[in-house]
């Protein structure tokens, strides 16, 4: 199959991560046959643009998958959980924005950079990573080919949009707000987010830490194929609109210079080192905000340890972290002739 025969749909292309996707296919003049945008019946019947066209908004069901090759769900896991399975059995295509089926070890989670070769053994259902893991993932991969990695720990810095567009708006509404001398009113977030910095993303687990700060400690187990890999995460949302940062901490086997990690990261397939304190120059979320890369700088031996590497990164949460990693799973998938189920290509 040619990428220009494809049927694609996008399930939530209303919302944040979906519209994402919508705007990455129009920017890669994509050729597909077709772009179906999904979302709920709220929306059914709606026009969305898509360049000079209108694409009419139609609603996920079982049925709308007729015909479809391929389909990128953004829509929660209420929604995949219903209607991933039921498209799969129609011949499509999955590619799984949320979080339900992400540690199904039947199911791969897949960083294209990383580990594009679990794309092989789908069952019909590829999984993307939180958008936390993406970036991190990508760094710790360039990193240990110097030296294997002992630990990581990482805080991060994440921004609104990763709540989806809701959020968005509650941001920008508090900070009128507020700057008008207000009372902010807090649906989406348990406290006001403008000018504030909330130490808590997803629900509290029993030992103290978020979902969201195990999620980044299992995908990158699962996804760097090192269930050995010891992670730390504290996982903070700023008053950002768009891209996620990290400051991490790698504490590695044996020796690691500044100078060795600057040229592992910089050789990295989608990792851009930016880092010259001299002329102020390190990666920051507005500079992150619209690139496909992530940005990497502040690279620095971390003097708490004997062979540890200190970093801060940036990426665009809704590109990277979202929809441009499942735009290169489809396109990887293409190449490698796997839109089918490995059970259904190996019986051919
Ligand atoms: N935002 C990010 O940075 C990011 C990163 C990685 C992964 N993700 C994942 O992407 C998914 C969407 O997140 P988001 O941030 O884009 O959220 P969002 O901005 O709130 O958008 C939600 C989308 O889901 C659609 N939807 C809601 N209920 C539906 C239903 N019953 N049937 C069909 N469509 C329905 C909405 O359509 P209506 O407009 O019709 O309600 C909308 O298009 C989540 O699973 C999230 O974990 C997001």
């Amino acid at each position: 199959m040619n990428s220009n025969e494809i049927n694609i749909a996008v399930v939530g292309a209303t919302g944040a991560a979906g519209g994402t996707a919508l705007e990455l296919l129009l920017e890669r003049n994509h050729p597909a046959e077709k772009i179906v945008p999904m979302a709920s019946s709220r929306s059914a019947g709606r026009k969305i643009a898509y360049g000079d066209v209108e694409l009419t908004i139609v609603e996920a069901k079982a049925e709308a998958f007729d015909g479809i090759d391929v389909a990128l769900f953004a829509a929660g896991g209420l929604v995949s959980r219903r209607l991933a399975h039921k498209a799969v059995e129609k011949g499509v295509f999955v590619i799984d924005k949320g979080s339900i089926f992400r540690m199904d070890p039947t199911i791969p989670l897949v960083v294209p950079e990383v580990n594009g070769d679990d794309i092989d053994w789908h069952p019909g259902i590829v999984s993307t990573p939180n958008c936390t893991s993406t970036p991190l993932v990508m760094v710790l991969d360039a990193l240990r080919s110097i030296s294997p990695i002992k630990a990581v720990t990482v805080a991060t810095y994440q921004s609104v949009t990763g709540t989806g567009i809701a959020a968005n708006e509650e941001l920008l509404e508090q900070s009128r707000t507020v700057l008008a001398g207000g009372m902010a009113k807090s649906e989406v977030y348990p406290h006001e987010i403008a000018f504030n910095v909330l130490p808590h993303v997803d629900d509290f687990l029993e030992d103290g830490y978020t979902k969201e700060e195990k999620k980044m400690l299992n995908e990158s187990r699962k996804i760097l194929h090192d269930d050995a890999l010891l992670l730390s995460a504290t996982c903070v949302r700023v008053p950002v609109e768009i891209s996620h940062s990290e400051s991490v901490q790698i504490e590695f086997e044996s020796e690691v210079t500044a100078d060795d990690a600057k040229r592992a990261l910089a050789d990295y397939d989608g990792v851009i080192v930016v880092d010259d304190p001299s002329k102020n120059e390190y990666p920051m979320p507005l500079s992150a905000a619209g690139r496909d890369e992530v940005l990497v700088g502040r690279i620095r031996k971390d003097i708490a340890h004997e062979y540890g590497i200190a970093l801060w990164l940036a990426c665009d949460n809704l590109r990277k972290g979202a929809a441009l990693n499942a735009l290169q799973i489809m396109d990887e998938a293409l190449c490698r002739d796997a839109f089918k189920p490995s059970a259904q290509r190996s019986t051919k």
